[in-house]
């Protein structure tokens, strides 16, 4: 039976068809595991961050994380940055954007490649910049909702609901909010009791994001929050019949599952880039598989397309 935590949303005057969105990972949620995770049922999926540095300076290597697929809609991009100028600049003049119905900031990396330069994470730390890129962000938009995904703060988590509630003054129409901080990094559990506070400190929706990898916890963490919906990242991977099995919808079996997700990885990509890009996400689908080892090794030294097919065919 379908959740009843399971609902439609509005984000600005963007309608999802349901409240469980695929978290951005660099790396993985690229056009093709995102097509798959739509079919699976995500209400929303995301581009991986993209810099809007290099999109300034017309960085070859991010057009390929623009890549969308027909029927992705609503289609979201998450940008990173800390001008507030080149925010607004790449929104209105990038071509490449105009595709994208949501726009999404991120503010919760933690990574120190992308906090040196002020970007990601490090704008908790910043409420004043915080707000002016969002106000920029929206100012270039044209009327679509620009989004925040953010983390509870560095070290301590009193100030999430303060830096919500400013972003959105700022013109927010959604917040994803990461249950950790980010000196945790990915360690520990996500707090989803500070994800409820943020969620009473604000109105626009709250999607609440950590640890869900089950339709039991996507439950009980919307029991615990009264979040509008969650961002699933982790979770999905080698999994994205996550998202129907919580929608009571498709499930694909892993096979299944593997198969098609490489077969649209050769569409959107060249055979080298496909066959390098799906190693990664075929050690989540092997995981947990037992007498995987010699399968796996196989995986991993295969350059083409159709020997990672027939392989996977074995399983
Ligand atoms: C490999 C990896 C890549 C990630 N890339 C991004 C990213 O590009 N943008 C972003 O906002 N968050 C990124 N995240 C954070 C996830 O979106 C999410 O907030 C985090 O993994 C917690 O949710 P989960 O427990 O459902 O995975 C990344 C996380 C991982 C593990």
């Amino acid at each position: 039976m379908k959740s009843t935590f399971v609902k439609s949303l509005k984000i600005g005057n963007v309608p999802l068809k349901n409240n469980i969105a695929l978290a951005p990972l660099a790396g993985f949620t690229d056009v093709a595991f995102r097509r798959l995770c739509k079919e699976c049922g995500a209400g929303l999926t995301t581009t991986e961050m993209v810099s809007v540095n290099g999109l300034k300076y017309r960085n070859e290597k991010t057009e390929i994380l623009l890549r969308c697929f027909e029927g992705e809609s609503p289609t979201c991009v998450q940008l990173f940055g800390s001008d507030p100028d080149v925010f607004f600049e790449v929104i209105k003049d990038c071509a490449a954007l105009k595709k994208f119905d949501i726009i999404d900031i991120n503010m919760g990396c933690p990574m120190p490649k992308v906090t040196k330069t002020g970007a990601g994470s490090a704008l908790l730390d910043d409420t004043s910049r915080a707000a002016e890129i969002v106000q920029a962000a929206k100012a270039a938009a044209d009327g679509r909702p620009v989004t925040v995904k953010m983390r509870l703060g560095r070290e301590d988590k009193s100030g999430a609901e303060r830096f919500a509630a400013e972003m959105e003054k700022a013109g927010a129409a959604m917040l994803t909010v990461h249950g950790r901080t980010v000196r945790q990094l990915y360690s520990g559990t996500a707090d989803w009791q500070a994800i409820a506070r943020v969620k009473a400190a604000v109105k626009i929706p709250v999607l609440g994001n950590g640890d869900v990898a089950s339709a039991d916890d996507f439950e009980k963490k919307l029991a615990e929050s009264g979040a509008d919906g969650v961002a699933i990242g982790r979770g999905a991977l080698g999994n994205p019949s996550l998202f129907g099995e919580i929608l009571n919808g498709k499930i694909l079996g892993k096979r299944e599952a593997a198969i098609l997700h490489a077969e649209y990885m050769s569409e959107y990509f060249s055979e080298s880039y496909a066959v390098a890009n799906f190693r990664k996400h075929a050690a989540h689908y092997l995981k947990g598989v037992p007498n995987i080892k010699q399968i796996k090794t196989r995986i991993m030294s295969e350059r083409n397309f159709d020997g990672v097919i027939g392989i996977l065919k074995e399983l």
